[in-house]
Order: C-alpha cells, then structure tokens, then sequence
C-alpha cells in the first residue's frame, strides 16, 4: 500500500469513527423512539450523493464537569451544504446520541459557520433540531454560543428562508432559534418544544405534565402556532421540505424557481363552489385550487387558526402566495389568531417577492370579550401594517362578504392593493345588513306596528343599497366586477402586468409594527 493510500485508508478510519456519533447503545434508544440519526436524517432529506459535510473533525472545548475527558464526535451536531430538487442549501442537523445534541461553544460555531456561508451564498438554510439545548457543563460559553445563533438568524431573516426542523425533545435555545425562522416543521410523537421543561416545572410549580402535552407536534401546530407544518413520520416532514424549497426562492433577490404553467384540475370548477346565501359556508381552499396551475395548493400552517388559509400555489409557474378567508371555520372571522398568521406569512411573501393573492370572504372581526382581552387591536393591526407594509404585487378577490375593518384588512385599495376584484354576489358594507338594520334603523322598526315586517323591510332596503359591489366599484375601490369563471384570466393577467412593480417605502431604518 502507497504512503497516500494509508493516508487515505487513515482517514476513512478516522471518518467512520466519528460518523457513529454518540455509539451504538445511544443511536438504539434513538431507533426505539421511531427517530432517524442525524446522518440518516440528511441523506432522507437531500438529493442523492449531494451532501458534503465539513467540520467533522471539530472538537468540543469542554473543560468542567468531567468535560474534559470526555469524547464528543463532532461535537454533536453535522453541518455541510447539498441540494434539494437540484438547488443549493445549507444544512445542519444536530445529534442527540452526542450529549443529548446539547449545544456547547464549539458545536455553535459550527452552526454559525453554516449559518455564515447560507446567508454568503445566498442559499436556504435548513437546521435540524435535535437537542436539549446550552450545554449544561459549558455555562456561559454555551449561551453566548446561542446568541450568535440568534443574532445570525435575525440578520439572515427576509435575505434568506431559514427552515427549522424539530426532531426531538428540544429545550431552551433549541426552540428560540426555531422561533425567529420563517418555517417550523414538526413531526407527531417526535417533536417536542419548550423552554421549560417537565423537570423544571414539576420543582418549581409541584406539577406533573408530560412532554407531550406541554409541547408536543399537535400543541405547537393547533394551538401556540409555533410550527408551520405537521407530519406524521419523518419522512412526510422531508416530502413537505423539498415540496416548499422547491416553491420558494432561495434568496431575496434570486426569483423562486418556476414550474411549468399548467390549467387547474377540472374538478374544481370555480362557478360551483361559493354558494349564492352568504350564510353557507364552502371551503375556500376549493377556490384556491381552481385558480392555482395543477390545483397543486402548499398549504401553510393548516392545523393553527384556520379561519384563514394560507400558502403558496403558482399560476403559470410562478409561485404566488395566497391568504383566503375560511367560511368553513368561525364564518371565516378575523381574531388574534389568524391575524398573526396572515401578517407573517405576507411579510415572507413580500421579503422574497413573492406576489399576492388575497381571497375575501369575510363577516369581520371576532366579537367578545375573550378577543378583546387577548389584545385584537394589537394583533389585527399586525395585518393592516403588513399588507401596507408590501410592495410586492398584491391581488384581491372579494368573492362574497367584505364587512367593515375586514374590508380594508383583507388587502384592499386602501392598503395599496394593485387590482381589487369582486364578484357580482359581492357584498361591501360597514357591517352585515341585519346588524345594520337593527342599529340605524331602530327606532323605525322599535315604533313600527309590525316590527318584524319593518326590521325586514329596512334590511332589504340596506341590502339594495350597500349589499352589492357596485357601490365600492362607483368609487374605483374595486377595479372591476368580473364573473368566477374569469378570475383565475384577471390574475393572470394582473400578474403578467405587475411583474416589473416598483414601489418604494419612504427612506427610514425600519419601521415600528405592532409585534
Ligand atoms: C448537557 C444534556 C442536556 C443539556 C440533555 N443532556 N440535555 N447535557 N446539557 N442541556 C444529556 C443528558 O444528560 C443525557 O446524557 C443525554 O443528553 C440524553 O438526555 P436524557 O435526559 O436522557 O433524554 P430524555 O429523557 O429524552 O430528555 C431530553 C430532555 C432532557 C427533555 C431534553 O434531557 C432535558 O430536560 N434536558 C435539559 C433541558 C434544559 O433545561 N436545557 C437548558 C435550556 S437553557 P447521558 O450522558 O446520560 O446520555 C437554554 C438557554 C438558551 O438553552 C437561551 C434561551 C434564550
């Protein structure tokens, strides 16, 4: 054998003593919880033979606690670059096998590292969290280690899509890191997220609460909103990974790849899906599905407020992001909730030119106490301040009710939507006729002699004033009334119009919104 075969043959060696992480007994346990290793997890989620790996060597520099003798492969965590559908991406993924994927200093200067050549190389950045957080032995070394994380992924935000996948107990700043990205992925039974833990809880506040409950996939999906996308395996999770990269652009200033354009599947036939009664609910989602190339919708945040859809689908393939009121679930109201939901996702859109569709189908906001107290100025003013805040191509399709602060928050003109559109059902007013007639026409009905007969007459009276898009057209608030079966024609069209939009904000540093 040649000196450079050993020397090669040594290195081999070398490689496949780390690339076993924390040894057999720990990747068992983490087999025997349905989990994938790291590596495993890389190669699952990345083109075939795409993935190079650097830092493999790294060393943890641990010096308390019996730190120093102990071995840690890679410091627990893998980093490197690959591809997914033929794009470049960044990726680290962290291995709980190695001290429970715990972060010391050194294992955050390999994410940071990556972090680092991401946001240089303006590609994605895919960070897979496997971890119980700062290292407990390096104490302060490890939070600053997390700091730089944080502070990295602040500065990459609305430059680069950053995506977080949790894949484990992931506790501290395992979960705050995630938080400030644009996408969180979770997968049942295997993700679990928060700050603190059972432990924690059971000494501070004597209570007992499993994983699962305090911060379980279901949990962040359905009910925290902090995770945007639900998976029943891990492999599901890296289908929906690839299926987003693939629909979004790598960078702020690189375009998101294009597909080629294709018709909606013709089972959804958009002339049949809103019923005339603006009390009937449908499911917008049906509409979405009609106007998008191959009724291929990538829905964002399914599980969590979903009295409002979004998500991205493209028309002739170009990727388009969508909000559509949902009368399927509370009428399709606005509250705290969807508010939020909405606001972020136009905010990606806009930061990565991504241009919008808003489809409005809406009684207004959520009434009662509960709301009020939960802060629904502050959080529906987050909407108001993101559409207006978008110079991207926005698109608004009133489909049926457009009711008072739901009117001008759904992306209306006033808000500099660039084409307001709306069918002829549509209906635009301060609020519903009924409510409206109940109010100003009071005392009207109160002395009538048949006061119902009269509540009814001034309702049809409202209707046939306000209850119709002809009003708001009269002013230009709306571009034009168009048929259903034209829409997915007028976006397309408004699309091919607007794709050299400019429109600049007033020179400041930033702006102040609600958060
Ligand atoms: C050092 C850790 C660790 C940590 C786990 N381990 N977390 N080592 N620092 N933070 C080690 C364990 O000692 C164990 O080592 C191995 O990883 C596996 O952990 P287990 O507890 O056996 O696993 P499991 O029962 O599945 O429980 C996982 C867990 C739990 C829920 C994550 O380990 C846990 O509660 N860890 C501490 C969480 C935490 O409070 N982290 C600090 C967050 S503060 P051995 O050698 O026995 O295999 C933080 C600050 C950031 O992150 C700043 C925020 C703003």
């Amino acid at each position: 054998m040649s000196v450079e075969d050993k020397k090669v043959l040594e290195l081999q060696q070398r490689i496949e003593k780390i690339a076993v992480g924390g040894g057999e007994k720990a990747i068992e346990k983490q087999k025997a919880m349905g989990k994938l290793t790291a590596r495993e997890r890389i190669i699952a989620l990345l083109d075939p033979d795409s993935f190079h790996e650097y830092d493999l060597f790294v060393e943890h520099d641990g010096r308390d606690f019996g730190m120093q003798d102990k071995s840690l492969p890679g410091d627990g965590v893998i980093i490197g670059t690959g591809s997914i559908c033929g794009s470049p991406i960044a990726i680290f993924a962290q291995d709980f096998t190695v001290a429970g994927g715990s972060l010391g200093f050194m294992h955050a200067r390999k994410i940071t590292k990556i972090m680092d050549y991401a946001l240089n190389m303006r590609i994605p950045l895919i960070g897979i969290n496997d971890s119980g957080g700062a290292r407990i032995q390096e104490g302060v070394n490890a939070l600053a280690g997390y700091g730089e994380i944080f502070f990295r992924n602040t500065l990459s935000s609305g430059v680069i899509p950053q995506i977080s996948v949790i894949l484990g107990p992931c506790a501290g700043g395992a979960v705050y890191s995630p938080a400030l990205t644009d996408f969180v992925f979770v997968v049942e039974n295997i993700s679990k997220m928060f700050i603190t833990g059972p432990e924690v809880i059971k000494t501070v506040l004597g209570e007992e609460i499993s994983m699962e409950e305090l911060g379980g996939a279901r949990v962040h999906s359905e009910q925290t909103g902090n995770a945007h996308f639900f998976a029943t395996s891990e492999e599901e999770c890296f289908g929906q990974i690839r299926k987003l990269i693939s629909m979004i652009p790598p960078a702020n200033n690189i375009p998101a790849p294009k597909a080629a354009p294709a018709d909606p599947q013709p089972q959804y036939d958009i002339t049949s899906i809103v019923p005339a009664d603006p009390t009937v609910p449908y499911d917008v989602r049906d509409v979405i599905k009609a106007l998008v190339d191959g009724s291929d919708f990538l829905e964002v945040m399914e599980l969590f407020a979903a009295n409002i859809v979004v998500g991205f689908g493209r028309i002739d393939g170009e990727t388009v992001g969508f909000i559509a009121n949902q009368p399927m679930v509370l009428a399709g109201v606005l509250d705290c909730d969807s508010s939020d939901k909405a606001a972020r996702f136009i905010r990606f859109c806009d930061a990565f030119g991504i241009p919008i569709v808003t489809l409005e189908d809406l009684p207004g906001y959520l009434p009662g106490i509960d709301q009020e107290h939960a802060g629904v100025i502050r959080h529906g003013a987050k909407m108001l301040y993101a559409y207006s805040e978008a110079t991207v191509p926005s698109i608004t399709v009133i489909l049926r009710k457009a009711y008072g602060g739901g009117y001008i928050a759904m992306g209306s003109r006033h808000l500099r939507a660039d084409f307001v559109f709306a069918w002829p059902n549509a209906e635009i007013a301060v609020m519903g006729p009924e409510g409206a007639a109940n109010i100003i026409f009071r005392k009207e009905i109160m002395g009538a002699e048949d006061p119902a007969k009269m509540r009814e007459q001034k309702i049809q009276e409202y209707k046939e004033k306000f209850a119709n898009p002809y009003v708001a057209a009269s002013r230009g608030y709306i571009d034009s009334v168009i048929a259903p079966s034209d829409t997915r024609k007028f976006i397309q069209h408004a699309l091919h119009v607007a794709a050299h939009k400019s429109r600049h904000q007033p020179a400041k540093k930033h702006g102040n919104p609600p958060f």
